[in-house]
Order: structure tokens, then sequence, then C-alpha cells
């Protein structure tokens, strides 16, 4: 039987249901990426064009992709943890004056509505615990350093073992007010777009360079909201990844 309530979030955002967005009543626009945590450490990352990793063929990291599951000991490299995020949230380009920034992915209008949150557990140099990639600053703000978050990430991601295992999980949280400015409702099924292309990126990029991903849709959202310090609706967890090295 289908679902009467999921068809709804169809129904509510068709363009003849959705109110007037607050650009055309010349609201101011929201930022593109949240302020650094104050007094939090930051951490440099290598310059995205003195990278020189991956160079596999599109074509054999397409046809090679599969999910991963089960990773290596081996840590990553800050290198290849700097390569990761850059391809998938990486901002290539910034215009003050329209106040907009082009990033590595694309995005419904150019909105980026995500802040990309890390649980580390094998990168070289970096010990365990949260971490949040600031994009425009091109640097890794250490959040928690709580050795029991991502026990307790697994079991908000229904235990599944390889949010325990990995050596980084992605956590991408949508901020949906930067879509919403400009689309108003229908802005939600934008949201979930752009995730999935972001995590495309994620699964390319880690093939060419011998790691495997796993996407992670099967979370309890409130749980990992609250381990997250998130506050719905204003930003919500909207999508993981798992990765490591493989085996
Ligand atoms: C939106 C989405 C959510 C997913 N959530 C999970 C998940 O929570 N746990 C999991 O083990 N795999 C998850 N997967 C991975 C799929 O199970 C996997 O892509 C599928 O079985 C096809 O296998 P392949 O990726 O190796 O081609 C998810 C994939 C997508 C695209």
């Amino acid at each position: 039987m289908l679902e009467k309530n999921g068809y709804e979030f169809v129904e509510q955002t068709k363009y003849p249901n959705i109110h007037e967005p607050d650009q055309n009543l010349d609201k101011p626009q929201p930022p593109y990426e949240i302020p650094l945590e104050p007094g939090k450490p930051l951490i440099n990352l290598p310059d995205p064009a003195e990278i020189q990793l991956g160079g596999m063929d599109l074509r054999q990291a397409i046809e090679q992709r599969r999910s991963l599951r089960r990773y290596a000991e081996t840590p990553l490299s800050l290198e290849e943890l700097s390569y990761l995020l850059w391809l998938t949230q990486g901002i290539k380009k910034e215009d003050e004056k329209r106040h907009v920034v082009w990033r590595t992915v694309p995005s419904a209008g150019c909105r980026h509505p995500f802040e990309t949150y890390l649980s580390i557990n094998r990168v070289e140099g970096l010990a365990p615990g949260l971490y949040r990639y600031a994009a425009m600053e091109n640097k890794l703000v250490a959040l928690q350093m709580d050795s029991t978050f991502n026990a307790k990430l697994t079991k908000a991601c229904l235990g599944q073992r390889q949010v325990l295992t990995s050596a980084v999980t992605f956590i991408w949280a949508a901020v949906p007010y930067r879509t919403v400015w400009r689309y108003s409702e229908r802005s939600y099924r934008y949201l979930y777009l752009d995730a999935g292309h972001v995590c495309q990126n994620l699964h390319l990029a880690a093939e060419s360079i011998h790691c495997g991903i796993c996407a992670i849709g099967a979370y309890h959202d409130d749980t990992v909201d609250s381990l997250m310090g998130f506050t719905p609706p204003e930003m919500f967890v909207i999508y993981m990844a798992t990765l490591g090295k493989r085996e």
C-alpha cells in the first residue's frame, strides 16, 4: 500500500501550494556558512591546489564503486581527508557582491544548505572525536574530543557496525533556511536531492584513493540531532556516510 503521508510531502511542495519566498519579500539573505564555534581549536587543512591525490579514470571509479562496510585498520592521512572534504563541499569561488559561493557539487539555486561534521576515529594527527569542516576557512573545527561519541552515534544509527569501525563518518546537516529563503516549501525537495549529489561525490572521490564508503540513511533523527546539538527545524541531520580504507 502506498503511504499517503509520504506523498503529502510531494503535494505540499507543489508550486500552487507553496508560499511566496522571503527573497521575493526583500528579506536579507542568510549566511552561507555557520559561524566558527567560539573557543574551539582550529586545524589547518592542506591547500586543495597542492593535493596530488586521485587521478583515477572516472569510468573506472564509477564501475568499480560498491558500498563498503568493512574497513582496514590503516588510518587516513590528513591530506586524504582534505581531498574528500574538498571534493564534497569545497568552495571554489566566492562572489561577495552577489553573496554566493560555488562549491564542487551542484545545489539548487546555488544555495548550498549543508554543514559537514566528521566523527573521526582514525586520521593521522587528529584525536578521535567530533569535528566540523569550515569550508570558507579550509580548516577543521575540533568540537568534542569525547571517546564515547562514536559508540553513541552507532547506536543512533540502529547499531550499524560500519559506523563503529569507520575511519571517519561524515554527518551532513541541513540548514534549510539557506534554500527556503529562495524557494519556500519547495526547498525541502531540493535538500534531499542536493544531499545525494554530495554523497555520490564522496563515493567516487573515496574510490579514487582506495577507500570505500557506505551511505547511511537509517538513523534515529531525534537521537542524532540531540547528540550533535542540532536544533531542528533550523538545522537537522540529513544524511551520513561511513568511510575507510579498503582491506
Ligand atoms: C539514500 C541511501 C541510504 C542508504 N542507507 C544505508 C544504511 O543506512 N545502511 C547501509 O548499510 N546501507 C545503506 N545504503 C547503501 C545501499 O544499501 C546500497 O547502495 C545498495 O545496496 C546498492 O549497493 P552498492 O552501493 O554496492 O551498489 C544506502 C544507500 C542510499 C543511496
